[in-house]
């Protein structure tokens, strides 16, 4: 940490919160979530479990499961009104996350409930929803209503592509949005736990976040980073590639972590479930020029920024792990959103309840004892 009489720049190496939901060790490459080893419950959780898992701190029971299932089916469609900002939205050639941000603040649209549960479930419910409809919106197809049938991962891939998808794919999805359910107190959590401590509501709070998250130094990573695996094409190009972004005064996207200085362990899990998923059904020439684009990275980051242990974090796997799963690169931040909100809401519950408010202070660094001058004598 570095701090300058109490000054730590970008509140680095802070602890700004006590949380029961995730523990980052960033030395040794650790991410527990709710007590699990995030390798164990990304793989074998389904989605809903995990959700149940952070807003109750315990995995459910099957009759707690399906309840929690049939309510978040029920409360999947979208209004009217939101359907149509969606549409406006489109037509105006909105991206995907600023639609995402405007969408989600008309959550609560109708609603006058003042239960913290039911506005929850209606933003996990509905996000997918929002996403999937806009991604069809702006390509000319009308949105694909929701299947009660489906789980909360399969009916996401269904909506896009109005098909059913295949369990591999599904597998897949669920993997990845329990990999980026919680991640202690990563920007986008933080921005949404200062809302809620100043006593604003949950849709507020999760529409900051979805801000938050947009940024490339953040969320918005990915699309850049698969951008990079396809402008380099074949192996022997990597390291020139590379090299020519580093000179250029680039960051490589997908390298490199405020917490983490080993490689990510979501970067493992993620790039585990892609080699399954590709293998199974997909490109493993692409897979392998990842790999090799990867220790290229990481070899050339030691180079150039040697002792700052610049390593694989998610966002590298994520995009590789979603164009696997037929996603466009403009929504994989929108489907990290769609994992990360109930992260997101689980902070906010503990932050209502620990009830303080979030108010750090800043040192003035401006002029001092200025004399004022009249407009007309300026
Ligand atoms: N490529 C090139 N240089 C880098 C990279 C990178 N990917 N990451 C950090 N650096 C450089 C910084 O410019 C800095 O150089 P300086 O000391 O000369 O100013 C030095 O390495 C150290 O940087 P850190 O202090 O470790 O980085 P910081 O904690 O500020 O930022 C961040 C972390 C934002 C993730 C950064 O590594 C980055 O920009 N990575 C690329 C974007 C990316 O992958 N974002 C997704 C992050 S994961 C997530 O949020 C879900």
């Amino acid at each position: 940490m570095s701090t300058n009489n109490g000054f730590a720049p970008g509140l680095e190496g802070i602890v700004a919160a006590e949380t029961q939901l995730s523990h980052v060790d960033g030395l040794k490459g650790e991410l527990i979530i709710a007590g699990f080893p995030l390798a164990k419950l990304a793989a074998n959780a389904t989605f809903e479990e995990t959700v149940f898992l952070l807003w109750r701190g315990r995995l459910p029971n099957q009759s707690e499961l399906d309840e929690l299932k049939n309510e978040l089916t029920a409360l999947r469609p979208l209004p009217e009104a939101t359907l149509n900002l969606l549409r406006e939205a489109a037509q105006n050639h909105t991206p995907p996350m600023d639609a995402l941000r405007m969408a989600a603040a008309t959550l609560d649209l109708g609603s006058s409930s003042q239960d913290h549960l039911a506005t929850a479930q209606t933003v996990v419910a509905r996000l997918p929803t929002i996403v999937a409809s806009y991604y069809r919106l702006r390509q000319g197809q009308q949105p694909v209503a929701p299947d009660p049938a489906l789980s909360h991962a399969a009916n996401f891939l269904y909506m896009l592509s109005g098909t059913p998808p295949s369990e591999a794919r599904v597998r897949g999805l669920e993997t990845y949005l329990n990999t980026v359910v919680d991640h202690g107190l990563n920007a986008s959590t933080f921005a949404a736990r200062v809302i809620v401590a100043t006593q604003s509501d949950l849709v507020s709070a999760i529409v900051g976040a979805i801000g938050a998250l947009k940024g490339p130094l953040h969320g918005g990573a990915p699309g850049p980073a698969l951008d990079t695996v396809f402008e380099i094409g074949s192996a022997n190009r990597a390291e020139a590639v590379l090299q020519a972004k580093l000179d250029a005064g680039e960051r490589l996207m997908g390298f490199g972590h405020r917490v983490y200085k080993v490689r990510d362990p979501r970067a493992e899990v993620l790039s585990a479930a892609a080699e399954k998923m590709f293998k199974a059904d997909g490109d493993m020439a692409l897979y392998e020029l990842a790999k090799t684009v990867e220790e290229t990275a990481v070899r050339l980051l030691a180079v150039h920024k040697p002792g700052r242990n610049l390593q694989t974090n998610v966002e590298f796997y994520t995009a590789l792990l979603l164009h696997g799963l037929g996603l466009e690169t403009d929504i994989f931040t929108p489907t990290f959103a769609i994992g990360r909100t109930a992260g997101w809401l689980a902070h906010c519950f503990e932050q209502i309840n620990y009830g303080r408010l979030i108010r750090p202070q800043s040192r003035y660094t401006g002029v001092m004892d200025r004399e004022w001058v009249p407009v007309g004598k300026r």
